[in-house]
């Protein structure tokens, strides 16, 4: 990925102001920076999560491939750049099993209900969390 020239601003805080930055692929790149000084607002860029604050205004560009992230489709964007985030967010509407289920229903990575339901299994126990939740999925 490169960030060219990236400038985010809510209102008038300009929280960054002309990021410049390659993102080499099938790497390892680490962001450090203190409290505050927009490191999750990039990361909000990178997949355009960042559409979701309507009070923040981007300007620059994103190249993912050489093509701008913001002529692409976002939910094929969203497929290839995701972001995890420090807390974790479970959709509330969903069961335990569904929030689980998800991202292999929707990329189509399980062929039936019980391939499913082992990958559930698989992914709750390596959280520790299989133990806890087994009975109320
Ligand atoms: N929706 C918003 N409206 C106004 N200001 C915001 C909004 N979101 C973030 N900011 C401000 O933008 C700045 C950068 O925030 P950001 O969350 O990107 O920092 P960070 O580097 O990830 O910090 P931390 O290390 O605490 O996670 C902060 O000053 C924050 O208050
Ligand atoms: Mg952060």
């Amino acid at each position: 990925m490169v960030i060219k020239n990236l400038k985010v601003a809510f209102g008038s805080a300009e929280i960054l102001r002309g990021v410049n930055l390659e993102i080499p692929p099938n790497t390892i790149t680490a962001l450090m920076g203190p409290s505050g000084s927009g490191k999750s607002t990039i990361l909000r860029v990178l997949n355009r999560l960042i559409e979701l604050y309507p009070e923040a205004r981007v300007r620059g560009d994103v190249l993912l491939d050489g093509q701008s992230i913001f002529k692409m489709d976002v939910i094929e964007l969203r497929k290839r750049v995701q972001m995890i985030f420090q807390i974790p967010n479970p959709i509330p509407n969903l069961s335990i099993f569904e929030n689980v289920a998800l991202g292999l229903k929707l990329n189509r990575l399980v062929n039936n209900k019980k391939e499913l339901f082992q990958r559930v299994k698989e992914a709750l126990e390596k959280a520790q969390l299989w133990e806890e939740v087994k009975d109320r999925l």
